[in-house]
């Protein structure tokens, strides 16, 4: 049976527009894997702690060394990596906000990236430990970004994603949705009917 893992990242939760998106793909996508299990997190709800020296120090320490409250961060990243590890989708609502992603995503990533556990490096650089999973990045923004070098969101989830080895990668974009109600409303139409588009992909339901 599958599973997939949805993240949303809106700071308005599930009303976000990027969530909506995210939530009418997941929703397709349970219709199509009837039985599968559906891991949610809300990053802007539940936010993952800022790395810092202390919690980094956790991860670096080996399993013997660690005390209690390095134990305590461990096992919170490695929650949040088994998550991942379940996943055979993963699916991430993606904001645009002040030209990057969302904190809370960027501190989520900097807790599912850990040397030995989801990535390693070889003599050919580094190796994601993370294969064999699909990935749906629904983003949403106010202006208008994608296929131009502005865009500092897709290449930077791509590599990140890939980094961990998660390299079947899918984005649905909203953009301009700032620019105007008539804009907005179209771009929303047309990324609904991509997310459709994507829910007719035979691979879907396998
Ligand atoms: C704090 C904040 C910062 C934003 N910064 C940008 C930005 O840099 N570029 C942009 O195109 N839109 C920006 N927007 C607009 C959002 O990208 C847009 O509202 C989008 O719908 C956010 O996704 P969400 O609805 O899922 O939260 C910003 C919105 C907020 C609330």
């Amino acid at each position: 049976m599958k599973t997939l893992l949805q993240l949303n990242a809106s700071l308005y939760g599930g009303d976000g527009q990027s969530s909506r998106l995210a939530a009418r793909f997941v929703e397709g996508w349970l219709a199509a894997n009837p039985g599968a299990t559906l891991l949610r997190r809300d990053l802007a709800r539940e936010p993952v702690p800022h790395l810092d020296a202390e919690r980094f120090g956790a991860f670096l320490a080996g399993e013997d060394a660690r005390d209690a409250e390095q134990e305590a961060v461990v096992a919170y990243s490695d929650r949040l990596i088994d998550e991942l590890k379940r996943a055979d989708v993963i699916v991430i609502g993606l904001p645009m906000y002040n030209f990057g992603v969302p904190s809370t995503l960027k501190a989520y990533f900097d807790h599912v990236a850990r040397a030995g556990v989801t990535f390693r490096y070889t003599e050919n650089g580094p190796l994601g430990l993370l294969t064999g999973k699909q990935a749906y990045v629904f983003a949403a923004r106010g202006g208008r970004y994608a296929g131009t070098p502005s865009d500092t969101q897709t290449g930077y989830v791509r590599q990140f994603l890939r980094f961990l080895g998660i390299v079947d990668v899918e984005f649905v974009y909203a953009e301009g949705l700032a620019m105007g109600e008539a804009g907005k409303q179209a771009a929303l139409a047309r990324a609904r009917l991509a997310v459709d588009g994507l829910l007719e992909q035979p691979a879907l339901a396998a």
